[in-house]
């Protein structure tokens, strides 16, 4: 819609506060939706070394398509939830066969959010983006509760999809944070419905599982100490050893072993290799 005095604070704040980001100087969906995968569950600061360096390696899907799948658990190292790489290799696949869908979200690992943001970024056209940030800037701000998918569509400014998601994602970033919002420093407080009732409870982040004693972690030991080779199974338990792992994991090896293996991230056999 048009613009209103809602997004046409939020697109001046922006104007002035915008973070230089790599992904934001493309329009190329791949690597619009590189980034995006990247930033599921991974901060800005780890990301951006990490997107440079794949893009380097894998400028096009049809490079990524074709490369081994160990090379780009390789790269990967370091974010965490590789099966992402393994979904974003397997989309990959798909876009170099036979281009990209009519729906994005029927990619492998592609799903309603990173959809709408691949459709907002690369090609400017408005879908709902709607991250944890963007979320609680609506509710807060519309007071929306937490059905704010129709307010965000219907808010995007006519032809900017593009800059109006990346400033809501900057505004939530760095003003209406999730638990010590900046309001004095905010042009729309005077008209924010949360701040005139003084509630700004909404939608708080899921905190992240601990990383220290969990699976996840050995996990991602497993795939570290895999780079460099295939090892017996005697091997990798013995490299495991010297990480500070929660015992009741690594006793439960094969199991998590058949559980990545299912998942394409390991081939086990006499020896445990990379895919
Ligand atoms: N988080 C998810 N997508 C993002 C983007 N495009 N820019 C900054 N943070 C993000």
């Amino acid at each position: 819609m048009k613009e209103t005095a809602f997004s046409t604070k939020i697109l001046e704040w922006y104007a002035q506060n915008k973070r230089d980001l790599p992904w934001r100087k493309t329009t190329d969906p791949y690597k619009i939706l590189v980034s995006e995968l990247m930033l599921q569950q991974t901060q800005v600061d780890r990301v951006i070394p990490k997107y440079l360096a794949f893009l380097e390696k894998f400028p096009t899907a049809q490079a990524l398509s074709k490369a081994p799948t160990s090379e780009v658990l390789k790269l990967w190292s370091g974010l965490g939830y590789n099966r992402r790489a393994i979904n974003l290799q397997k989309a990959a696949q798909v876009i170099a066969a036979n281009g990209w869908p009519a729906d994005l979200d029927d990619l492998p690992g592609v799903g309603p959010y990173t959809a709408a943001a691949v459709t907002a970024f690369a090609f400017n056209k408005e879908a709902p983006v709607i991250d944890i940030n963007i979320r609680r800037i609506y509710a807060r701000y519309l007071h929306a509760g937490k059905n704010v998918e129709v307010d965000v569509i219907k808010q995007t400014p006519t032809g900017k999809a593009c800059d109006w998601n990346n400033a809501l994602m900057d505004f939530g970033s760095s003003i209406c944070t999730a638990n010590s919002p900046n309001c004095k420093e905010c042009p729309l407080s005077k008209s924010c419905a949360a701040f005139k009732v003084g509630n700004f409870e909404y939608v708080k982040p899921k905190p992240q599982s601990k990383f220290e004693g969990s699976k996840r972690q050995v996990r991602g030991a497993i795939l570290r100490a895999l780079h460099a080779g295939p090892l017996s199974p005697v091997q990798l338990k013995a490299g495991l050893g010297n990480e500070k792992l929660n015992k009741k994991h690594v006793d439960a090896l094969n199991e998590i072993l058949a559980e990545m293996e299912e998942e394409g991230l390991v081939k086990t056999g006499k020896q445990i290799r990379l895919p």
